[in-house]
């Protein structure tokens, strides 16, 4: 029976540009999951960005603070786009997607990059360089030069302007997001990838020795190798499929996973979960979305593929619900869906039938239910 210690308390906010389109297909399967699965689960839908600042003057409202404040998880759709432009950067500023993940100290930030081999023929690399892809990228989130002091942008005594902003980083912040990536890398194949730039920068260097201080003192069963960050992103489209576990910093880590994207056929395709510290009840805040971004040329036209929000609900299955056959049912339905034909735009090779936004989810829910009931007869 369901009961309230184990009731998982989720903030659906879908944002803006395609956000709640594609939101709304994950919480369709969400819903699936309480009610086939007996899932134990609150929704409570949320709004976020220029809708809610044109009608309370802040695009993330009281009551959407107070959702995410109460909740397990947040599903989140998306924010930005050139509607934006409408909100002033401070009121912008005060409701950031940056500011969340530095309040809720979302550190590690986990962006699996998944090869599906129906898609192989419409992905910009070659299908051989795709076999076998499958590893995460383990983002530091909260801290590098995305939040470093000081900052800024300054006039200089000659009239030229300088902007500058600072890299850092702390032993701790080091050190537990390398925990991440080695605790991750034991459920999966044991290897992990940390990468810098410790030729030329010293938090790099800092970052290099305290991942080997740790790797000796806890994690020496892991293998461990260090990459550069130019020769990484090299590595990433070169032969993908030698990575299992790539932990890095804020900026690098940024840049590194959108090039990853097409190391899996399809930026559309990717989820992502930012989780937070384990408090003394043993729980962790966590944010769960999709990779995408807004994507306002397509906004609105209920095209936009929701696999990678899909996805994040797997995400969050596994790891905020510590639900991990449900996980791999839902990552088991997507892959159905793809092998049966089910294509948005953004993955269809030319010629071939392209779903909606609707369809798609219409298809993940079907292929949900075709796995169910083969899993039952084979029981
Ligand atoms: C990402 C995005 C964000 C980032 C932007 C929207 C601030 O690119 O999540 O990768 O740079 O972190
Ligand atoms: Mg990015």
């Amino acid at each position: 029976m369901n009961n309230r210690s184990n009731m998982v308390k989720i903030a659906v906010v879908g944002g803006e540009g395609i956000g709640p389109e594609v939101t709304a297909q994950s919480q369709r399967v969400l819903n699936w999951f309480s009610t086939k699965r007996s899932v134990p689960m609150t929704l409570r839908e949320a709004q976020y960005g220029i809708v809610p600042y044109l009608k309370t003057g802040k695009v993330l409202p009281d009551d959407t603070v107070e959702a995410m404040e109460e909740s397990d998880a947040i599903l989140w759709g998306a924010t930005g786009g050139p509607e934006t432009k409408e909100v002033p950067p401070a009121a912008r500023k005060a409701g950031s997607l940056l500011g969340l993940r530095s309040k809720y100290d979302l550190y590690a930030n986990l962006r699996p990059i998944v090869a599906h081999p129906a898609l192989s023929g419409s992905a910009p690399l070659k299908a051989h360089v795709l076999e076998g892809v499958d590893f995460v990228i383990i983002r530091e989130l909260t801290s590098g030069i995305y939040f470093g002091e000081p900052r800024g942008i300054e006039t200089l005594a000659d009239g030229q302007r300088r902007g500058f902003n600072t890299e850092q980083y702390t032993t701790n912040q080091v050190r537990r997001v390398a925990r991440s990536a080695f605790e991750l890398a034991r459920t999966r194949r044991n290897k992990v990838c940390s990468v810098d730039k410790a030729n030329v920068l010293e938090t790099s260097v800092l970052w290099r020795e305290e991942v080997i201080r740790l790797h000796q003192e806890e994690f020496s069963d892991v293998e461990l190798t260090h990459l550069y960050v130019d020769n990484a992103a090299m590595q990433i489209v070169r032969d993908p499929a030698q990575f299992d576990v790539m932990v890095t910093g804020n900026i690098f880590g940024d840049i590194l996973s959108d090039c990853a994207a097409m190391a899996s056929g399809s930026l559309g395709m990717l989820p992502s979960a930012s989780l937070g510290p384990v408090d003394k009840s043993g729980r962790r805040k966590a944010l769960y979305e999709p990779v995408h971004g807004s994507a306002p040329d397509i906004a609105g036209k209920g095209v936009a593929n929701p696999l990678g929000s899909i996805l994040s609900v797997a995400m969050m299955l596994r790891l905020t619900m510590n639900r991990p056959e449900d996980a791999d049912l839902l990552e088991k339905a997507v892959a159905t869906a793809l092998s049966s034909g089910a294509r948005t735009a953004d993955i269809a090779e030319p010629g071939t039938k392209k779903l909606s936004t609707v369809e798609m989810g219409d298809a993940v829910l079907n292929a949900l239910g075709q796995v169910t009931a083969a899993e039952k007869e084979n029981a």
